[in-house]
């Protein structure tokens, strides 16, 4: 499975602390834990004694500790003590199995394929900007694919319907022409203009709003917004910052996810209550529709859904999980 060869989040970075935390990954549970040194650890989450869950143990002394019978392993999953035998040195073969992980953009990210990972995760731009605040929103627990939900997340000719008043209105449903183009990581929408009611926090008045859209991984992509000369955002701009926000999604299932938002903003009067409140209000209204489309799986045969010529984007999506060889998530 493909899949398993790529970075996935799996958690908030700071929710991996003191205690051992249990996580789904492809449909296979883990264990993130942090060890002495501060490094998280992301173990498959079954102790190789008698299987029981290890994210029910604890951190003790820098090792991970099972729940049932206290044997304890290092950080490189080798057991290291076994009480009910102290005398009994373990041999390699009592070892808990590791995967590859690494932080970034505030979130846990997990390869499960054994060997080398690829070099990182996916790419967020705006990670690197100094000048803008970055936050994060989430997890939202979804009932469908992650590929539905970054299609979702692509997709302008909804804003006038379930974001009405926020990102779009009836009265402006037709879309101005965009531009698709192919990159290694994934498409990307050039040009995408959208007349929003209400289209952040502060808005007190409709402004048409310039975004160009990313596909960075099979479940990842970010929106950018392009600024409006005259605006905090565009004055930002002429030194180079963009916000952004992106889009990480955990496939926990095929056809469960769990999303995190990162929004990358130049808003840093705003609390941080408030600002994933708005973006809770936004993603309140596209949970529902996400968890009635059917098949949840997203079809990848191009016959198997009708088209309009709004949804080109959608469309080279969908071609770049063919091309990527994607099987988790989607239909043939
Ligand atoms: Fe983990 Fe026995 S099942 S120590
Ligand atoms: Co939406």
């Amino acid at each position: 499975m493909i899949e398993r060869s790529h970075w996935h989040p799996v958690a908030l970075a700071q929710d991996v602390a003191a205690l051992p935390v249990s996580a789904t990954l492809l449909d296979e549970a883990l264990v993130l834990w942090r060890d002495a040194a501060g490094q998280v650890q992301a173990w498959a989450d079954r102790c190789p004694h008698r299987g029981a869950r290890l994210s029910m143990g604890r951190v003790v002394t820098g090792r991970l500790e099972c729940p049932y019978h206290g044997w304890q392993f290092a950080p490189d999953g080798a057991c290291v003590h076994v009480p009910a035998a102290p005398a009994f040195t373990p041999p390699s073969t009592h070892v808990a199995q590791t995967h590859a992980v690494c932080e970034a953009h505030g979130l846990v990210w997990v390869c499960l394929q054994p060997g080398d990972p690829p070099s990182e995760p996916p790419w967020f731009a705006a990670e690197a900007e100094p000048g803008l605040r970055k936050l994060n929103c989430g997890p939202y627990d979804v009932a469908t694919s992650a590929p539905r939900i970054v299609e979702n997340f692509l997709d302008m000719a909804h804003f006038g319907f379930v974001h009405t008043g926020y990102l779009g209105s009836r009265e402006h449903t037709a879309l101005a022409d965009y531009q698709v183009h192919d990159t290694p990581a994934g498409p990307v929408a050039t040009g995408c203009r959208v007349l929003q009611p209400r289209s952040n926090l502060h808005s007190e008045r409709a402004s048409e709003v310039a975004y160009r859209y990313a596909v960075l991984g099979p479940y990842t992509a970010a929106l950018i917004k392009v600024p409006e000369p005259g605006s905090l955002a565009g004055h930002l701009a002429s030194t180079g910052y963009q916000e952004s926000i992106g889009l990480f999604i955990c496939p926990t299932a095929p056809e469960h996810s769990r999303i995190w938002f990162r929004l990358a903003v130049a808003d840093f009067e705003a609390s941080a209550e408030s600002l994933r409140g708005f973006q809770d209000t936004i993603f309140r209204q596209d949970q529902p529709v996400l968890e009635s489309q059917r098949p949840r799986r997203l079809p990848l045969d191009v016959r198997a859904e009708r088209h309009s010529p709004a949804d080109k984007m959608s469309s080279a999506y969908r071609r770049h999980l063919v091309r990527l060889g994607i099987t988790f998530g989607v239909l043939p």
